[in-house]
């Protein structure tokens, strides 16, 4: 079976594609390199020691991704390729529109001129908007706070009317909560441009000496220590949860929506002292005010994926920052 891989040079989809490879599947990478590096395809080759077919095409270019699906045979898709900084959107909100919604029209417009019709797309916690109450289940109403998180839940709608026109294609909307982690090898992981926006590449930067200490937004939240809590979810659990997804597509077509997440939250607190249990030093941080547009608490029930996908997450907040930290230390500097 031969997966197509949007944005399979970033951070996700190059787990994915590893992941992938080492079951079987063929893969082709399309990606614009836009936030990613061309040698994470090189070093997933090199893992799963076969080689990747990869196009720097970006997906809004309907000439271009054609060509790709003419190029080999391909039964499904995986959709990663976006834009995903939360502030940036703020800003550039055509940009963040035309990205993600334009690009992922061009996409479906193409797999439907090819016979493809089954999708695995990468949504987010971020369609909760600002939720009720916690563990969040999949059936919690759905908003958005920002225009990125406005582009998922576009996207999704999208997806919900396009299955109730054609009832033949096969969707499943996958909402990550965070993700973080890496490949145990330490070859690939998460490199954002600049300074992070998140918090866990963050204190790996911190841990490694590219930034001087944490800003802890928030201490007087409603939680168990006053700082944000969070469902931090393994990167390899994640992209195993893909595949599930994809058996579950191959089963019948339809829509089908799950969360994927740990179903459980970490404080930042507690994020900065298994960080420095994992990389064996303090990590310095300071004590700062909110981050404007935070939760107090964001994490999943997940249990539907567990009922319905035979998926749960096995990888723990240790293993997760062990592996950022294997990958952080082996590549002070990313991928650069
Ligand atoms: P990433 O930036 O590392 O990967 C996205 C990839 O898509 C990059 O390689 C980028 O170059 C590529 N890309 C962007 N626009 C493109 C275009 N028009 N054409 C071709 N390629 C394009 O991000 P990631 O963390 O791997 O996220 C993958 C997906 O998961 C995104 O859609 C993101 O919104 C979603 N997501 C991520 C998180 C998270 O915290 N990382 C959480 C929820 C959802
Ligand atoms: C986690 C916690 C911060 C940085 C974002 C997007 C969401 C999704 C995942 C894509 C919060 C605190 C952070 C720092 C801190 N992405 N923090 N100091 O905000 O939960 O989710 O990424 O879909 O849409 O909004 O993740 O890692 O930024 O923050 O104290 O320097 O860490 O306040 O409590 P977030 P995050």
């Amino acid at each position: 079976m031969a997966i197509l891989i949007t944005g399979g040079a970033g951070y996700i989809g190059s787990h994915a594609a590893l992941e992938l490879l080492r079951r079987g599947f063929d893969v082709v990478v399309v990606d614009n390199l836009s936030n990613s590096h061309e040698a994470a395809i090189d070093r997933v080759a090199e893992l799963a020691a076969r080689p990747v077919p990869f196009h720097r095409v970006d997906i809004r270019d309907r000439a271009a991704l054609d060509q790709v699906f003419r190029t080999a045979p391909i039964d499904a898709v995986m959709h990663f390729a976006g834009l995903k900084a939360v502030g940036e959107s703020v800003g550039q909100p055509l940009r963040y529109y035309d990205n993600n919604i334009s690009g992922t029209i061009v996409l479906l417009e193409v797999m439907k001129q090819h016979g493809v019709r089954t999708l695995v797309f990468s949504s987010s916690a971020t369609v909760y908007g600002d939720p009720a109450s916690v563990p969040i289940t999949e059936d919690f109403p759905l908003s958005a706070v920002n225009p990125y998180g406005r582009s998922k839940l576009f996207i999704e709608e999208m997806l919900r009317d396009l299955c109730r026109a054609e009832p033949e294609w096969r969707v499943a909307l996958l909402r990550y909560f965070n993700p973080s982690g890496a490949d145990p090898s330490g070859r690939i992981g998460e490199d954002p441009n600049g300074i992070p926006n998140n918090l866990v590449p963050f204190i790996a930067q911190v841990a490694v000496g590219r930034l001087p200490e944490v800003a802890v937004f928030g201490t007087d939240y409603p939680t168990r220590d006053g700082t944000g809590v969070r469902d931090y979810i393994h990167v390899v659990d994640l992209v195993v949860g893909h595949i599930n997804a994809l058996e579950k597509l191959a089963a019948g077509p339809g829509l089908v929506s799950y969360n994927l997440g740990t179903g459980r939250g970490y404080s930042v607190l507690e994020m900065i002292e298994a960080f420095g249990r994992a990389a064996g030093k303090t990590i310095k941080y300071r004590l700062a005010p909110r981050r404007p547009g935070d939760a107090a608490e964001c994490w999943s029930d997940a249990s539907r994926a567990e009922r319905e996908l035979g998926w749960r997450a096995t990888r723990g907040l240790d293993d997760m920052c062990r592996d950022v930290w294997r990958w952080q230390s082996n590549n002070p500097n990313g991928y650069a």
